[in-house]
């Protein structure tokens, strides 16, 4: 009951679209609307506004590492992974906004940092690196989350590595809009305004 209840409240942590709430509070408007519709810090940026995306950002990770957090507190270990996975389910199908989420790739990155910090800093050094180099923000989540699981194995366990894996299959499967437009070249690069609402 216990594990079920935290399962519950990482989930709905999760669910809390802090894109959708900083667009509002900043009098940005509806974020679906501009952009490419996704509800995340990537698409805030978009609007112009660095402040509203780096609290977007902040939110969204936040919220992913408090429910790993939360779960350790209250289970052990074994909820860790579990409320990590319930957190990306929040976030990516949020009951808040009809289950049509974000992406998942500031949830993710703040799950792994409360799974294991080291594994978190290299996914996040990963995805800097990659911005840096190629300025596409969905390219650099791809190439971060890709290497994730391996980081996890390496340093934290497998058996986190499996729960890593099954959200990195997630964040593939809310990129393929995003991996499409990059095969064709037309994928927008970060802070560049005139991207398609998909
Ligand atoms: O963090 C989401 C990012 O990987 C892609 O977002 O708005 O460019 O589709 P967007």
């Amino acid at each position: 009951m216990t594990m079920l209840l935290t399962a519950l409240a990482a989930y709905l942590l999760g669910s809390i679209p802090f894109g959708i709430v900083m667009a509002r509070l900043f009098g940005l408007g509806d974020l679906r609307a501009i952009g490419s519709g996704n509800i995340g810090a990537t698409n805030v940026l978009r609007t112009g506004n660095k402040l509203a995306a780096f609290l977007t950002l902040l939110g969204d990770s936040g919220k992913g590492a408090a429910a790993v957090l939360l779960a350790r507190a209250i289970i052990g270990e074994e909820g860790a992974g579990i409320a990590a996975l319930c957190a990306m389910l929040g976030h990516l199908y949020p009951v808040f906004l009809r289950f049509k989420g974000g992406k998942g790739v500031a949830t993710f990155l703040g799950t792994l940092l409360a799974l294991s910090f080291p594994v978190g800093l290299l996914a996040c050094a990963t995805w800097l690196a990659v911005a840096v180099l190629t300025r596409y923000s969905s390219l650099s989540a791809l190439v971060a989350a890709l290497m994730a699981p391996i980081y996890t194995a390496w340093i934290y366990h497998l058996h986190g590595a499996i729960i890593v894996l099954a959200l990195t299959g997630l964040i593939f499967v809310k990129h393929r809009e995003n991996i499409a437009r990059l095969r064709d070249g037309t994928e927008t690069k970060i802070g560049q305004k005139d991207k398609k609402k998909e």
